[in-house]
């Protein structure tokens, strides 16, 4: 009640809005409700909109005012990173649909949204470098010569510098504008993941080439570095969420950092995972929006997608369905497309 009390008060009723949607908020996260915001750069007065907008902490209000045309691409990078956690979650039955609930914090599964939200900035941000839609940036001009294949580097590589740079600048200030929290085990464990989300970027630069010339031939080969696609990001965060490690603040000399509890377990590298607590059961969670009920799931499977496990062990409801489709289809001289009809057989199986 008293986050309510607060908000409404530093927002009038748009945060008011914003609360219908959202459970309450790990602060770390409360930035993402941009997602939910229109452009900036088509509101009356963009400046204002900063002030207003749900959850800016107050070193990002600065940056949001001296930066209004990156913040459309923040805004962006917000919206691609829930929607590649709900892709990437879909057969869970945590499935990224509270992304900012206080019962996630410290958790894996708040590793992963710290992570791909961070890397969600980073993206947006670097394509619009590339797009020329920002003043300052463009293309990555440090990127010249020659390819260890003898081509040459032209065309526009994306500035990944660039994009991180900023995600840093933003994702990250919440921790850094609150000194004592960048010592608490909590901060440096986000910073961490945010870090290693912009790495799943950074550490995945493919190489693009197009060739020119006379009827394809290669004549001239232009080549640039490409960002992976998002959703090649957030498989890699995936994999990461699976082998996160847990951690714990230790103190050596004057330094204080993040430790595996099991020593028997590797020491994790800036690209893994890391987190504090274990996740709540979501089966017995009171975590709004998380339940059963209704999921679709697999009969067969033995995985997270199965029955047995996304039902909680409640039951679950089969039912088969008929579906009539074209089928063998054959081409016949000329000209003219044969098929017959075939009777598809679906089984679709809901938790209840
Ligand atoms: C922002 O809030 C102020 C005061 O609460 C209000 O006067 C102004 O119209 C708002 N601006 C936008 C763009 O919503
Ligand atoms: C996530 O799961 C909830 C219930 O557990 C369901 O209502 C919602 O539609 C799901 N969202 C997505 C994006 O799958
Ligand atoms: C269900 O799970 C089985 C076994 O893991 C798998 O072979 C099958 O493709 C899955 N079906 C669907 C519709 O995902």
């Amino acid at each position: 009640m008293q986050r309510v009390h607060r908000c409404l008060l530093n927002h009038g009723g748009f945060a008011f809005v914003l609360l219908l949607f959202w459970t309450p908020a790990t602060e770390q996260l409360r930035w993402l409700s941009l997602a939910r915001v229109g452009s900036l750069a088509s509101m009356d007065s963009p400046s204002d909109a900063c002030d207003n907008s749900t959850g800016l902490v107050g070193r990002q209000v600065k940056l949001c005012k001296r930066n209004l045309d990156v913040m459309d691409s923040v805004r962006r990078g917000a919206a691609v990173a829930i929607e590649e956690c709900q892709y990437q979650f879909r057969s869970r039955l945590w499935n990224c649909s509270n992304v900012d609930a206080v019962r996630l914090s410290g958790t894996r599964e708040s590793a992963f949204v710290h992570a791909i939200s961070a890397a969600g900035v980073a993206h947006a941000v670097t394509r619009s470098c590339s797009m020329g839609e920002l003043n300052k940036c463009g293309c990555d001009a440090n990127v010249k010569g020659t390819t260890p294949e003898g081509y040459h580097w032209s065309g526009c590589s994306d500035n990944i510098a660039f994009g991180s740079a900023f995600s840093k600048n933003f994702v990250d200030s919440r921790e850094r504008t609150k000194k004592r929290s960048v010592k608490s085990s909590r901060g440096l464990v986000n910073l961490h993941n945010n870090q290693a989300g912009r790495k799943a970027i950074e550490y995945n630069m493919e190489v693009a080439c197009k060739c020119h010339g006379v009827s394809g031939s290669c004549e001239i080969k232009t080549c640039w570095r490409a960002m992976p696609s998002f959703r090649q990001v957030g498989a890699v965060l995936k994999e990461k969420f699976d082998g996160a490690t847990e951690v714990a603040i230790r103190k050596r000399a004057t330094r204080r950092r993040l430790e595996p509890v099991n020593p028997r377990f590797k020491f994790h590298a800036d690209t893994d995972l890391v987190y504090l607590d274990p996740s709540p059961d979501f089966c017995r969670s009171d975590l709004a929006g998380i339940g059963p009920a209704g999921r679709q799931c697999n009969r067969t499977s033995r995985s997270t997608d199965g029955c047995e496990i996304m039902c909680c062990g409640r039951g679950f409801r089969t039912q088969r369905t008929q579906r009539r489709e074209r089928c063998k289809c054959k081409f016949h001289w000329c000209c003219e497309v044969r098929c017959q009809e075939c009777v598809k057989f679906e089984e679709i199986s809901t938790c209840q």
